[in-house]
């Protein structure tokens, strides 16, 4: 069953347009914040493995900085290859906390 954990609080994500790589349970997600909301995704790149949370935000979608393929940031759909994308996970602020559910 799936649960809320606490990824960090909120100084500590990224700004408006950046991406940034939060450690939880052994393993990295990307968050990012595209157009004033928060997005938490596989940091894992469907592509070749690249690290989203080091990437940029451009036009909407969270860009990988290895190859500059684009994710949306609400489902994880890749521009490039519509078979492909990344999982996306809920993340809510409660206070100080961010909490994202993980699998
Ligand atoms: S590894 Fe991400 S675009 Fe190639």
């Amino acid at each position: 069953m799936a649960d809320f954990v606490k990824i960090g609080t909120k100084a500590e994500l990224p700004a408006d347009g950046e991406a940034k790589e939060f450690e939880v349970n052994g393993t990295t997600i990307c968050i990012a914040q595209v157009d004033g909301s928060y997005a938490a995704m596989e940091n894992m790149c469907c592509h070749r493995g690249g690290p989203l949370g080091q990437g940029v935000v451009l036009d909407g979608k969270v860009i990988c900085p290895w190859h500059g393929w684009g994710f949306d940031p609400k489902t994880g759909a890749s521009d490039q290859d519509i078979s492909m994308g990344v999982k996306v996970y809920p993340i809510k602020i409660e206070g100080d906390d961010v909490l994202v559910e993980l699998p």
